[in-house]
């Protein structure tokens, strides 16, 4: 079966990103989920394991899905770990026009194809920004993070 890679910063990691992660472990043979320990739009909130915990408290059940992380370019990761399809997922335009000029860098330098998985239409309007102010203005993130991590996410993120 064929391997796959899904990066992004996960910060914090969303109960779309799971979904995500769910299903392309039905289709892939094994996953990598790969958290960019840095960002290149902010310096991420949660620490590098934080986001590395997070994504393996909620993952534990997914047996063919491993947690690791990277810096630098995503296909020099890529190369390094012998993978050459990312899955990216897609909530809307706005996501399909930053993620084509991405697919298509990686595509030229190193030959890497990029999948898209259409967001579910239950999590088309949560981001990991949104959750960000959300829970920095005092409110419970119980319909946008994974169970297991709410608490943990919402008490950092309030004391902010
Ligand atoms: O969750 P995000 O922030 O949408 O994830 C974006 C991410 C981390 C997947 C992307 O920025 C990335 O691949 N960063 C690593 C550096 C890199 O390879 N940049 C693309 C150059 S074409």
């Amino acid at each position: 079966m064929v391997n796959a890679i899904f990066p992004g910063t996960f910060d914090p990691p969303t109960l779309g990103h799971l979904d995500m992660m769910e299903r392309s472990s039905k289709i892939f043979g094994q996953v990598y989920v790969a958290i960019a320990s840095d960002s290149h739009k902010t310096q991420p909130y949660f620490t590098i394991e934080e986001r590395i915990g997070f994504l393996k408290t909620i993952t534990k059940q997914i047996l063919n899905l491993k947690v690791v992380n990277f810096d630098g370019l995503l296909i020099d990761f890529c190369d390094k770990i012998n993978i050459n399809l990312i899955i990216k997922g897609l909530r809307n335009c706005n996501d399909l026009e930053f993620e084509t000029m991405m697919a298509q860098a990686n595509r030229k330098l190193a030959g890497i194809e990029t999948l898209y998985l259409n967001a579910d239409e239950k999590y088309i309007g949560i981001s990991s920004s949104l959750i960000k102010e959300i829970a920095t203005h005092g409110k419970r993130l119980h319909h946008f993070v994974p169970s297991e991590i709410e608490e943990v996410v919402f008490n950092k993120l309030s004391k902010k």
